[in-house]
This record gives structure tokens, sequence and C-alpha cells, in this order.
């Protein structure tokens, strides 16, 4: 199954929405080079573009937030506090056991956590970016 950015994960904000596709597609590329035998070293290569570009994209959202006074930014910013450490403890099991079943259900699960971010939360603050613009 690809992950894709449906109409009902499009939030409205052009910078978000393009972070959040190129988001699914590393995504994408991660479950692609598991499932294709490429091996740990690939997958684990992919696994850290994917850490690094989840930092980024956490950080551009928390930067509208705060230049915006956006009131729901202690939360906001906690999710994401939190979810940077799951995906950090993530790698170091790919980094240790590559992609086993595990590691991917794991996987699996926390892109479906991040998915109901998108939809829920990311599009309640693109909407407040969209109003105060
Ligand atoms: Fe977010």
């Amino acid at each position: 199954m690809k992950y894709e950015l449906t109409p009902d994960l499009v939030t409205g904000n052009k910078l978000i929405d393009s972070e959040h596709k190129q988001l699914l597609s590393t995504i994408n590329e991660l479950m692609d080079a598991c499932g294709q035998g490429k091996g740990r070293e690939k997958s684990v290569e992919v696994f850290r573009y994917l850490l690094s570009y989840v930092n980024k994209h956490f950080a551009d959202e928390e930067k509208l937030q705060k230049q915006t006074n956006y009131p729901e930014y202690p939360a906001h910013k906690q999710f994401h506090d939190t979810y940077k450490k799951t995906l950090e403890n993530m790698s170091q099991s790919f980094l240790t056991e590559g992609p086993t079943v595990k590691n991917l259900s794991t996987l699996n699960q926390q892109v479906g956590v991040l998915v109901s971010h998108i939809r829920m939360t990311d599009k309640k603050l693109a909407k407040y970016l969209h109003d105060h613009a």
C-alpha cells in the first residue's frame, strides 16, 4: 500500500502540504527499501533521511505557529517532541535489527499516528494560519 496525500489530508497551507507530500513519499521509499530486500543498509539510510526531514518539517510548522502566536502551540509542540523521540527509538531498532516484521509493524503504526495528526491537528493549524495571515 502506498501512502499519498489524499484530499482529506490536504491542509490548504502550501508549505505544510508540500512537506507532507515529501514525508509520505519518503515513507513509501522506506517501505520499498524494506520490502524489496534491499537490506538493512538502504533501509537505515532512508530512515535517517526520514528522521531529518521530520525534524525540518516540525521545525517549520513550529516557526509558523510562533510567528502567529498560535494558541495551541504548546500541545502541538509537545506532540512533535514526543513523536521525534519515538522515531529516534525506532531508528535505533532499525540500526541494530534492520527491517524486521516487528520493526515494520511499529513503523506502520507510527505512520498511522502521523497521518491522524495531519488530518486533525495540522488541518486545524492551517485554518488558523489562513485566518491570521
Ligand atoms: Fe504538526
